[in-house]
């Protein structure tokens, strides 16, 4: 059943291609380094903060660094280093180089806060990071406390400037859109595409999990964003988006603009059909599916000193075709910060 290998006899496979049993290419693996996180975003952290991972549970970058080349020989071709927030965990250039060496690593991205992106910006694009997607979900400095909750004085275009200064584009900017807290800025965001070569992207609530209350309510479809940046700016053209990454958003672009608007739909329209993904949590388990139970744990192995193969095999071959949340059935969600988002 399933999995990506006809001939898979456990032990010593050759796996090339990796695909799941509904014919999914999987190249692209996200990496959480640590579940915690230096803000409490409403919608992701309660605000007391989780029960965190001990630190002998957490992969070392060694570790991490020994999963990537293992995958990277099935064919992993593209990296998200997530969190929590990944900035926070000590040293993380040194994970960057580790996984910089694997040749068959085509892209590293990272997906942070950016709190820290002005300060460790030049050093990461240093040992070898391609790219940054930044969370911003206010512009406004009042805003971005009363969501985050917590006074860490984060400026998003600061953050934005200084990972393109650094050369971490094509940047992307991710909003997280709430009725009654942030859609009103919806505008604002998409008009910073008219002069920066900047892709703002737009998602869809998850009202999940059992945080801070975040009602269906203010879930805000993506067609609504849309249409209200047509009415303040002009027509949205489709456009393919940036040339590096690709995912679940969709992109278009105002007219003449120098940067794309994306949306990410989680909310009314599926793309698990095109999933190409899996993730490896902080304590090292490969998980096949951001909901739902599907773990298969990746640290005893490889502590073990067995190879990985054969538990990627069962994992891919657990791989559900898609998620519930459409039908608003999601069980098994650990917070969001905890799976890397
Ligand atoms: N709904 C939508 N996106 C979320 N994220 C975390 N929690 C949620 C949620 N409840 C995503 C956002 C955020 C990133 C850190 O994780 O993209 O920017
Ligand atoms: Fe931290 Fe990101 Fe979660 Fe906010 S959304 S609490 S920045 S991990």
């Amino acid at each position: 059943m399933g999995g990506s290998i006809g001939t898979a006899r456990d032990r010593d496979v050759r796996v090339t291609t990796l695909r799941d049993q509904f014919g999914r290419t999987i190249e692209y693996l996200r990496i959480s380094v640590t579940d915690k996180c230096n803000f409490r975003c409403r919608y992701c952290m309660p605000l007391e903060g989780l029960p965190w991972l001990p630190k002998a549970d957490l992969l070392t970058y060694e570790e991490i660094g020994d999963v990537v080349s293992q995958l990277a020989s099935m064919g992993l071709k593209r990296i998200r280093i997530t969190g929590g927030e990944p900035t926070i965990r000590p040293q993380l250039d040194t994970l960057i180089r580790f996984i910089r060496a694997v040749p068959e690593v085509e892209d590293i991205a990272l997906s942070t806060n950016g709190v820290k992106l002005p300060e460790l910006a030049p050093s990461l694009a240093a040992a070898g990071l391609d790219r940054v997607n930044i969370s911003a979900d206010s512009l406004r400095r009042d805003r971005i406390v009363a969501i985050a909750r917590r006074d860490l004085g984060f400026e998003p275009i600061a953050a934005a400037r200084a990972a393109q200064a650094a050369g971490l584009g094509p940047i992307k900017l991710n909003v997280v859109v709430m009725r009654g807290v942030n859609d009103d800025e919806v505008v604002d965001f998409a008009r910073l595409t008219l002069d920066n070569p900047w892709h703002v992207r737009f998602i869809e609530l998850m009202p999940v999990g059992s945080l801070e209350p975040m009602t269906e309510e203010m879930v805000v479809p993506s067609d609504e964003i849309l249409a209200r940046i047509q009415d303040a700016l002009g027509t949205l053209t489709s456009t393919a988006g940036p040339a590096r990454g690709n995912g679940p958003a969709a992109y278009t672009q105002l007219q003449g603009a120098a940067g794309t608007i994306g949306v990410i739909t989680p909310m009314t329209h599926t793309y698990c059909g095109s999933c190409n993904r899996v993730r490896l949590t902080a304590d090292g388990r490969l998980r096949t599916c951001l909901f739902g139970d599907h773990e298969v744990d990746l640290r005893a192995p490889l502590r073990a000193g067995q190879p990985l193969a054969p538990f990627v095999v069962q994992a891919l071959a657990e791989k559900p075709e898609a998620h519930a949340l459409l039908s608003r059935r999601v069980g098994g969600l650990r917070a969001l910060s905890q799976v890397g988002g």
